[in-house]
């Protein structure tokens, strides 16, 4: 879809991405002036290039409480941003995003909280973001609204611009109506999501998962992926549609830094510095509850134990990256990953290796494809996971295709990435089992499994993507004409 700045406004545009970030952090340039740079992260690396094709606008958050901030541009991006007060962060982020949503859409791994303030200030912050859209939108143009934190929005556009193609992309999970049934609010939840011509899932389970929601909770009437959508009157307003349409990522990018010199010698030189051990395992992930992160150094110290892996021989390096901080099970999770580090590396280590080296960091693309690229395997264990990234990132930087991934039925990407070894992280001995298999495989084995999965990666990158949806969201023939 090629999308130019409409020529009906200065300020307006025929493409615009709604997500609670905006795709840049702020940082200090070499005289010392602040500035934005490109943000790493998932959503970004999926929708920066869509946005630069598009010449479009993205209304987010700057990630900073209590500042107001003009719009400006980045690159060939116009970015509104959307101002969040320390309340608004605690509240609708921290609130009712991540402690009340968060937790009930990953299979309520940690219980989720309930407060009727975090609703209110939940649909206020919706409000927000639909109305920085709103004005900027030329007459037609394709609105596209990102992720869990803004589930209302897509109502809010419609009832003030029918005009608008409205796109939603759930990137986490979408509960079983028996869980979702819950959330107080279920309601205004759907009919917001209801606002959107498409929504797109990450599996088609979410996409099934919502149509029985929509059924059961609101009685509309569903055919196939079509929701037929009735006012309070019972009068019929538009079709909306559910449909899955799995994320990738610019697989193109990280092909390119693995064939990078710099990155290949980056690569050779963590392999010494970890003392060159025969197995280097590797864990990638926000500091996440979801993440199966407990587990997966569970089974790892367990296996050390009990003398199937030995340190010098093995090493596990864990890479989790700090998250929402201050939401109350996060901070349990580090203290409870931090304790079982502390107690393994202390039985475990020797003076000249470490069972696990654990880095609380973030770090930039061109490290973690060192990373990759020197991991013989990489344990991706999530409880739960709408897709998880970094599984495709891992088998994309693979280019020697020897690298072993094991990775959870419960990530999005075990859909697509079939040829890895597939594993329940809740069954410790068969996650241990699966690490061995995974450390003692047969290079030949390797080598067919991860080049079925690379041909995967390669053909469907985060381009076609988009380029998907947004083709699907156009050619809806029956939109507001049910
Ligand atoms: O997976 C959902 C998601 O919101 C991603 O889009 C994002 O990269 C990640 O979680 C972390 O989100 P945040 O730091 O904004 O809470």
């Amino acid at each position: 879809m090629t999308q130019t700045k409409s020529t009906h406004s200065p300020h307006s545009y025929d493409f615009i991405v709604v997500a609670n970030r905006l795709p840049v952090d702020r940082s200090v340039d070499a005289e010392g002036n602040p500035t934005w740079k490109r943000s790493p992260g998932g959503l970004v690396t999926a929708l920066a290039p869509v946005m630069e094709n598009n010449d479009g606008a993205w209304v987010g958050w700057h990630g900073a409480p209590n500042e107001k901030i003009k719009p400006f541009d980045e690159g060939n991006m116009h970015l509104v941003p959307v101002p969040l007060s320390d309340e608004d962060v605690e509240m609708y982020y921290e609130g009712f995003s991540n402690a009340t949503l968060w937790p009930l859409y990953h299979d309520v791994i940690v219980s989720p909280e309930y407060h009727r303030t975090w609703w209110d200030r939940y649909s206020l912050v919706n409000q927000r973001f639909a109305d920085a859209a709103t004005k900027i939108a030329a007459p037609n143009a394709t609105v596209w609204v990102q992720d869990y934190q803004l589930q209302l929005v897509p109502a809010l556009l419609r009832v003030a611009r029918p005009d608008l193609h409205i796109g939603f992309f759930n990137h986490i999970p979408f509960p079983p109506a028996e869980i979702f049934a819950q959330l107080p609010r279920r309601a205004q939840i759907l009919d917001g999501l209801l606002g959107a011509d498409l929504i797109g899932f990450q599996r088609q389970s979410d996409a099934n998962n919502f149509l029985r929601c929509v059924r059961r909770l609101r009685g509309h009437s569903v055919r196939g992926s079509a929701v037929h959508v009735y006012d309070d009157a019972g009068l019929p307003t538009h079709i909306s549609r559910a449909e899955a349409h799995p994320i990738s990522i610019d697989t193109q990018r990280i092909i390119d830094l693995a064939k990078s010199p710099k990155v290949q010698a980056r690569a050779e030189e963590i392999r010494r510095e970890l003392g060159n051990p025969e197995t280097i395992l590797l864990g990638v992930d926000r500091l996440d509850y979801t993440k199966g992160i407990a587990h997966r150094i569970k089974a790892f110290g367990e296996l050390l134990d009990e003398g199937r892996l030995s340190v010098g021989q093995a090493c596990l390096v864990q890479v989790a990256s700090p998250s929402r901080e201050r939401v109350g099970s996060y901070l349990n999770l580090r203290e409870e990953v931090e304790g079982l580090v502390g107690r393994i590396n202390g039985e475990h280590d020797t003076l000249s290796h470490t069972a696990i080296r654990y880095l609380h960091h973030s770090y930039p693309v061109e490290e973690m494809v060192a990373l990759y690229m020197v991991a013989d395997v990489i344990l991706v264990t999530a409880l739960r996971d709408g897709m998880n990234l970094v599984a495709k990132e891992y088998v994309a930087s693979q280019e020697d295709q020897i690298g072993v991934l094991v990775l959870s039925e419960f990530a999005g990407a075990a859909d697509q990435l079939r040829h890895a070894i597939l594993i329940n992280p809740h069954d410790i001995d068969d996650l241990k089992d699966a690490i061995v298999r995974a450390v003692e495989m047969p290079e030949a084995e390797a080598t067919r499994r991860m080049r079925i999965m690379r041909r995967h990666i390669l053909s469907q990158d985060v381009t076609r993507w988009s380029e998907t949806f947004l083709r699907s969201l156009k050619k809806d023939p029956t939109r507001n004409e049910a």
